[in-house]
């Protein structure tokens, strides 16, 4: 491994097969001074870098395409709206969609819940009815069902987790009901770690004719997905977590569900005609895009795609697996230090809290010693609840980040500690 951190353990370490090297390169921000260090960028869960591809692509669009979309026969218009529609197209190839009429392009993935709570939920759910989520949701996965819960009486379950942070598979089928009416969980858990067997509770849920929706935010930059092989009804996940652009996100549903829905939102590009006596919409996924969508942000987000794609996500996979792996051991070692989270299996996120110290007195050391990591409650506040912490610290890696990083992260809290003693 190359730069300067690198200690004995981290040189030992087998060659990886991964060219972490190379990709670096595509990411000059990871090369940064921070408080007269280099950078170590371990908060890739609340949001991660983006590479030139995704920069240029921005760039480009502005400076060779900007234009509305939809609305013009002139040049730049339809160049935009080709660029656009093919970022779609994008979109349904990584996720293995039927159809591009499948492919909502939203403001992230909390638009997309947001959605299917309002135009899903609200108009065919009635009071009583349930909803079953996991106690390792993200807020974006309670909030928008307790709204419809307030509009509607609908009530919320909640299926619990074990001390190690996984889902109860056992408990979490037992709440399932004659008056659940959808199933509503996260792939990846932001706050542990956690890969949650989306597919046997996907598979629960169909034997019952349950809908099921998934978050897959923190899932998609680490693990492939397929869509159809999942068979899950609607997935959501946002673009600024797979590298690509802030502001932009996706809502995959099934056709013939989205077909059957009412709009989110009323405005430009959604209707088909109208007269203020009635108003027609327009055909999916243009039924759930009204206003001036972000262009650019969405053409970004395809070239994010493109660029995982390329690496290979399988690839990525065992790569942050074996990162995993190292980080866990070199905290370990660090008296006082106890890991929050340690399911099997779980994506490259190492939540942890130190014993006797705050996480975020923990934050602003590091932060000095250039490691940037997340400390809170990393919007899973009923995860902090269910193991009665306040908050953690919170390492989430990325594929471009090294072993030595992992060191790095271990010896500045070892210096947070004797700091803070
Ligand atoms: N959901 C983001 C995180 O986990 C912001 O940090």
């Amino acid at each position: 491994m190359t730069g300067g951190l690198a200690t004995p353990k981290s040189r030992v370490l087998p060659i990886w097969k991964f060219d972490v090297e190379a990709v670096r390169k595509d990411f000059p921000i990871l090369g940064t001074v921070v408080h007269d260090k280099p950078l170590v960028y371990l908060d890739n869960a609340a949001t991660s870098q983006k590479p030139l591809q995704v920069i240029s692509a921005l760039n480009q669009y502005y400076l060779t395409t900007n234009a509305n979309i939809h609305r013009g026969v002139h040049h730049l218009s339809q160049k935009a709206t080709t660029e656009y529609e093919a970022a779609r197209d994008q979109v349904r190839a990584f996720l293995n969609a039927r159809s591009t009429k499948e492919i909502v392009f939203v403001r992230g993935a909390t638009e997309a819940i947001n959605l299917v709570a309002q135009s899903f939920a609200r108009p065919r759910f009635k009071a009583g009815d349930e909803i079953l989520i996991t106690h390792m949701e993200h807020h974006a996965n309670i909030v928008p069902w307790q709204i419809l819960r307030d509009q509607i009486g609908i009530v919320l379950r909640v299926a619990p987790i074990n001390d190690n942070g996984e889902l109860i598979l056992e408990e979490f089928e037992k709440l399932i009901t004659d008056k659940t009416k959808l199933v509503a969980v996260t792939q990846v858990s932001n706050a542990l770690g956690t890969i949650v067997p989306v597919k046997q509770i996907i598979e629960m849920a169909r034997s019952r004719s349950i809908p099921v929706l998934i978050d897959g935010c923190q899932a998609v930059p680490h693990i492939p997905v397929d869509v159809q092989s999942l068979d899950c009804d609607f997935y959501v996940f946002s673009g600024h977590k797979i590298f690509g652009p802030t502001g932009t996100g996706v809502l995959y549903g099934k056709e013939a569900l989205l077909d059957s829905m009412p709009p989110y939102q009323g405005g430009g590009d959604m209707i088909s005609s109208v007269t203020f006596e009635k108003t027609t919409y327009n055909e999916l996924p243009y039924k759930f895009e009204a206003g001036t969508p972000h262009i650019a942000g969405g053409i970004g987000l395809a070239a994010a795609l493109e660029y995982v794609s390329r690496i290979g996500l399988t690839q990525i996979a065992d790569y942050e697996h074996e990162l995993l792996e190292y980080a866990t051991s070199v905290l370990e070692e660090i008296p006082r230090v106890r890991i929050i989270g340690n399911a099997r299996p779980k994506a490259s996120v190492i939540s942890f809290v130190v014993e006797g110290l705050h996480p975020h007195d923990i934050g602003t050391i590091l932060d000095h010693e250039g490691i940037a990591i997340r400390t809170g409650h990393h919007c899973a506040q009923p995860v902090m609840q269910r193991f009665d912490i306040p908050a953690t610290s919170r390492a989430s890696f990325a594929f471009y980040n090294r072993p030595d990083e992992a060191d790095a992260l271990a010896a500045g809290l070892r210096r947070a500690i004797e700091v803070l003693g």
